[in-house]
């Protein structure tokens, strides 16, 4: 009696192991894969590049907003595409786009000529979330970074709603802050150090900074500037920015290469020279601190790229959509009907 029990028992288990198996094979194939579309729509990369090779040539600061959108997708919903969805009633229920951290995104029509020639290469096949994963990653390196194998099968989300824009760390984020939204989204100190890197490219408004040269404490007075930013270059910036409203102005924030992806970043960053609060934020936390110490010697830029391939990976794997999940959009700003 007591054997068939444990028989019956030991074949449970084997059963529940039999299910588990399945189910985590089940869930792998619902996993994101390099050769996603090799059959469906073979020369997706190959469009996407031609596409961004002509976008860029024609607007070079695109580049950056390229990658910024990318960002800004990943840490709403997960690389939905969920950024890229217009408001159908602005007053009432506002999309992600119409909250004030996306005002500032640019790109958007670009990204819908890439995803034009891709639905008149493979109709409804490719989805928007991995447009702008393909064009991040292109704009990187058509820029000068590095390089890194993009997986596809990220499904289109069908919501978009601009108060969980709240999930994006703002600029005058301090480490704890940043700490905090980032492993938020299964990102750790390391990656918070190195994907801010990607302030190598890009411009930033006055707006998104002001307060640290006119009101850092809300006293607001020509002396009320943020100890954390480099003297000298509070005199730059104030010549750039004329007031603390200036939401007009774009400021490089690698001055003198804002169009190239190189390590310099850090340098700025090391000389008390970030532009935004959060950049300074990395000084605050020893690993952090470490990090942009090495990476402005200038001297191991070649592990700054391999690492910013790295983080560029798994945000790019945030929350992700697949299989049956969401939908493929026809237009990347309109859910489908
Ligand atoms: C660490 C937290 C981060 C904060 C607080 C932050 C904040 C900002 C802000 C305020 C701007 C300027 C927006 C404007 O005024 O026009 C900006 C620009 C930019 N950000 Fe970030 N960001 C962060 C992380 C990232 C990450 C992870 C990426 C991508 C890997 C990224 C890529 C960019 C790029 C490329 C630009 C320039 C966009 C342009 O040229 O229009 N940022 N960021």
């Amino acid at each position: 009696m007591a054997s068939s029990r444990s028989l019956s028992s030991r074949i449970g288990a084997m059963l529940a192991g039999a299910l588990l198996l399945l189910l985590s094979t089940a869930s792998a194939v619902a996993q994101l894969d390099v050769g996603f579309y090799s059959k469906t729509c073979p020369h997706v990369e190959e469009i996407v590049r031609q596409e961004m090779l002509g976008i860029l040539k024609e607007a070079p600061t695109l580049a950056g907003p390229f990658l910024r959108l990318h960002f800004h997708d990943c840490f709403v919903r997960g690389c939905d595409a969920s950024v890229l969805i217009d408001s159908t009633d602005v007053a009432n229920s506002p999309a992600e786009k119409d909250a004030p951290p996306n005002k500032s995104l640019r790109g958007f029509g670009a990204v819908q000529r890439v995803k034009d020639r891709l639905q008149s290469a493979c109709p409804n096949t490719v989805s928007c979330a991995d447009v702008l994963a393909l064009m991040a990653r292109d704009a990187v390196v058509l820029a000068g970074g590095p390089t890194w194998p993009v997986a596809l099968g990220r499904r289109d989300g069908r919501v978009s709603i601009a108060s969980e824009t709240n999930q994006l760390p703002p600029p005058t984020s301090n480490f704890t802050r940043l700490s905090k939204m980032f492993a938020a989204k299964g990102l750790d100190a390391k990656d918070i150090v190195v994907l801010s890197g990607g302030h190598t490219l890009g411009t930033a408004r006055c707006v998104s900074f002001t307060d640290r040269l006119y009101n850092f404490s809300g006293a607001n007075n020509p002396a009320d500037v943020d100890p954390a930013l480099d003297g000298a270059y509070v005199a730059r910036l104030r010549s750039q920015c004329r007031s603390l409203a200036d939401n007009t102005t774009l400021a490089e924030m690698d001055p003198g290469s804002f169009l190239t992806f190189d390590a310099g970043y850090y340098r700025l960053v090391a000389k008390r020279r970030g532009i935004l609060h959060s950049d300074s934020a990395l000084l605050e936390h020893p690993t952090t601190r470490a990090y942009v110490g090495r990476q402005a010697t200038g001297l191991f830029a070649a592990e700054f790229f391999r690492d910013f391939a790295e983080s560029m990976v798994k945000m790019g794997n945030i929350g992700v959509l697949t299989g049956e999940q969401g939908e493929i959009r026809n237009k990347c700003y309109a859910v489908n009907k």
